[in-house]
């Protein structure tokens, strides 16, 4: 049989049972939607195409995944899962197979549906079954004294003693497209719920003297749904733990793995140590010896080797060099570029800053839209004053410089290296190399000043 793969996601159901205006397959797991998880474990598969089944807030979902190359077909009318599966037959190649996935099934890895398609030819298909704890709701696996397949019993259709079985079936499946589209039109929906179960091609399957394979899945979370909260939750405390064990595994010291999230792709160099109540998010690569203190939140970064990361910081969009210090309770905002050894301290917020090679912004201060030379101080409470209402402006600082505390620099302004700016100065025009700077009202002393007295007449 020809290797070519097509992909078949079912997404059009309602989710009733999450009781939110959001689409059930765009809640998000890890940072990412339901669906686009499935997505990128089938793409993994290196499918020849990949058809998303939508019906219930189609344009909602077709409109958050249209960066994606993706073929949509609509189901109206939710009748079951053979007649969604029935919907994507104009995009399936006859000389194919076909791997039916669940939108709302996001764990489920690479490695076992390549078992199940390795159990799929021209004259058989393939299921995914798994022996769970509590197989309420789910359809039943129906074997012969040979262990042979021969039904998928759903639920409301089962007997007494065919509920007690507790192999089900994941809904996740294979088939060869030629066979497929035979046997799916037959499909009836004469049952308790009066759908088009695509649970009954087992049947037509066996019936046409072809084979019906199956693939145990060891772990049950792997191929669970999501219904509700509570197994939204459950996936992903699951999954974070699955990552943090990776990480440990991989030399990265977590100081609790049950407090730790990964909402993205962590890349950490050795001897690297994350406090508890860390959230990674997008992107990020940390350096080697890079130490991330508790509650900090770190979103597409880039943190080179021995640069502390203290308590309570968050970082996003920037880039911070080696033995580098910020925080605690430290905002880095996006665009902004730490060179090594530089100092950010508390209650210091930056945003499309340079801060230059061991320059230090200790304390309660706003820099943005800055450029920062190196070994810089820049004393507690400094503003860069960048925004007058409409436009924003840049302001340049030169190597060297000596900003005194509480100093306002009203930008566009330009202080150039080895300046020193007097405390609490207002700078409105720009500084030459060398000069100091006193900005602010001369001190008037008064002698013998009386304080205005109350008056305490009626
Ligand atoms: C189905 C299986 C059941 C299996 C269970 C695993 C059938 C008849 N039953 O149950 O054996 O144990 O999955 O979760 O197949 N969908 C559509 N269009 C429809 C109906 C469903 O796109 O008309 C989609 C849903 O969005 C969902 C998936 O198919 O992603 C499964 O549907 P759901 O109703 O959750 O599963 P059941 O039919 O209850
Ligand atoms: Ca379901």
């Amino acid at each position: 049989m020809s290797s070519k793969l097509n992909v078949v996601i079912l997404a059009a159901g309602k989710g009733t049972r999450m009781y939110s205006q959001t689409p059930k397959v765009l809640h998000e797991l890890a940072g990412r939607s339901l669906v686009e998880h499935v997505i990128a474990t089938a793409a993994k598969l290196k499918s020849q195409n990949t058809t998303l089944v939508i019906g219930h807030q189609a344009e909602k979902i077709q409109k958050k995944l249209s960066y994606l190359p993706l073929n949509f077909v609509f189901q109206a009318e939710q009748k079951g899962t053979a007649h969604a599966v029935e919907q994507a037959f104009p995009m399936l190649d006859e000389k194919a197979k076909v791997l039916v996935l669940y939108g709302d099934v996001p764990l489920i890895k690479t490695s076992t549906l390549k078992k199940l398609l390795d159990k799929t030819d021209e004259q058989s298909m393939a299921v995914l079954t798994c022996d769970v704890s509590c197989p309420e709701g789910l359809g039943r696996i129906i074997r012969d004294i040979d262990g042979q397949i021969r039904s998928i019993v759903e639920e409301k259709d089962a007997d007494a003693e065919q509920r007690k079985i507790t192999e089900i079936n994941t809904g996740i499946m294979a088939f060869p497209v030629e066979k497929l589209k035979q046997w799916l039109p037959r499909i009836q929906n004469s049952n308790a719920q009066k759908e088009y179960y695509l649970t009954d091609i087992v049947e037509l399957c066996i019936k046409d003297g072809c084979k019906v394979n199956d693939v145990s899945c060891d772990n049950e979370l792997e191929a669970s749904g999501v219904n509700n909260m509570l197994q939204l939750a459950t996936l992903e405390r699951a999954h974070q733990i699955d990552q943090a064990h990776q990480l440990m595994i991989q030399g990265v010291k977590l100081f609790d793995p049950s407090r730790f999230d990964c909402r993205g792709e962590l890349e950490a160099d050795t001897e690297v140590q994350i406090d508890i109540n860390v959230i990674i998010e997008g992107k990020v690569k940390l350096g080697k010896g890079v130490c991330i203190g508790p509650n900090c939140i770190i979103k597409n970064c880039s943190i080179e080797k021995e640069t502390r990361i203290e308590a309570n910081s968050v970082i996003e969009d920037a880039s911070i060099g080696s033995k580098c210090s910020i925080g605690p309770f430290a905002r880095i905002r996006p665009g902004t570029l730490v060179d090594d050894e530089a100092k950010i301290g508390n209650f210091v917020e930056t945003k499309k800053a340079h801060i230059g090679k061991g320059s230090k912004v200790n304390h309660l201060s706003y820099v943005g839209d800055t450029q920062m030379g190196s070994g810089v101080n820049i004393g507690a409470g400094t503003i860069t004053c960048n925004y007058d209402g409409v436009n924003k402006f840049q302001t340049i600082i030169g190597d060297n410089v000596f900003i005194g505390s509480n100093s306002a620099l009203i930008a566009p302004v330009k202080i150039a290296n080895g300046v020193t700016v007097g405390a609490g100065s207002i700078v409105t025009k720009n500084a030459e190399t060398g000069q100091l700077v006193i900005a602010r009202s001369k001190q008037t002393n008064i002698d013998g000043w009386k304080r205005p007295q109350k008056n305490n007449r009626k």
